[in-house]
């Protein structure tokens, strides 16, 4: 059993285990970038919204993250909000590939950013403020259009696992 024993500093490893029990949904956030016209990617698990009126919405990105730049730069990004089928698109934004989308199908908004086929909805953000916290960004960005699928489960992230909400509530 993890015990609730509070560290000072807090072990990142302690950190990890505790936080592994919280389930989170998962999300790509995508861009054009500006510089190549290439899109960009990376998965996150840290997205929610934040604001009502006006419409906010907000995720935390690591520093070390070679995406996030290319993201930043445009100004303008997509958040795709995953489907449990669409593990493999997110084996492929979270991975450090060169050519992350070769395999994914999407469109490109009427903003400029990626829509990635098969989403259960998608949200045309601008950056509005990056914050710098510890060793990641917390990004707050305001909603310009968003949409919805007519249906279907969403991707979850939980124990150190990918998988669907149903599946895990039958279990
Ligand atoms: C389920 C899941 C959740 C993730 N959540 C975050 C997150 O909230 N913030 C973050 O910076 N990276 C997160 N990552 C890691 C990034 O998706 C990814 O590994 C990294 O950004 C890829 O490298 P790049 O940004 O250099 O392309 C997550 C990965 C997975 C699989």
């Amino acid at each position: 059993m993890i015990t609730s024993t509070v560290l000072r500093p807090v072990d990142p490893a302690h950190f990890r285990a505790v936080m592994r029990h919280l389930p989170t949904g998962v999300v790509a956030i995508c861009a054009t970038d500006p510089v190549t016209g290439t899109p960009s990617g990376l998965v996150v698990g840290s997205f929610q919204s934040l604001s009502l009126e006006p419409a906010l919405v907000t995720f935390s990105v690591t520093h070390t993250s070679t995406s996030w730049p290319k993201i930043s730069r445009a100004q303008q990004f997509s958040v795709n909000l995953l489907a449990e089928d669409q593990q493999s698109v997110c084996g492929a934004l979270s991975s450090k590939s060169e050519d992350k989308f070769a395999s994914i199908n999407w469109h490109e908004s009427s903003y400029g950013s990626p829509h990635i086929t098969g989403s259960l909805g998608w949200i045309d953000c601008r950056v509005e403020q990056e914050i710098v916290a510890g060793d990641h960004l917390i990004v707050i960005a305001a909603v310009q259009e968003m949409t919805a699928s007519d249906g279907g489960d969403p991707l979850v992230f939980h124990g150190g696992q990918l998988g669907g909400f149903r599946q895990r509530l039958a279990a």
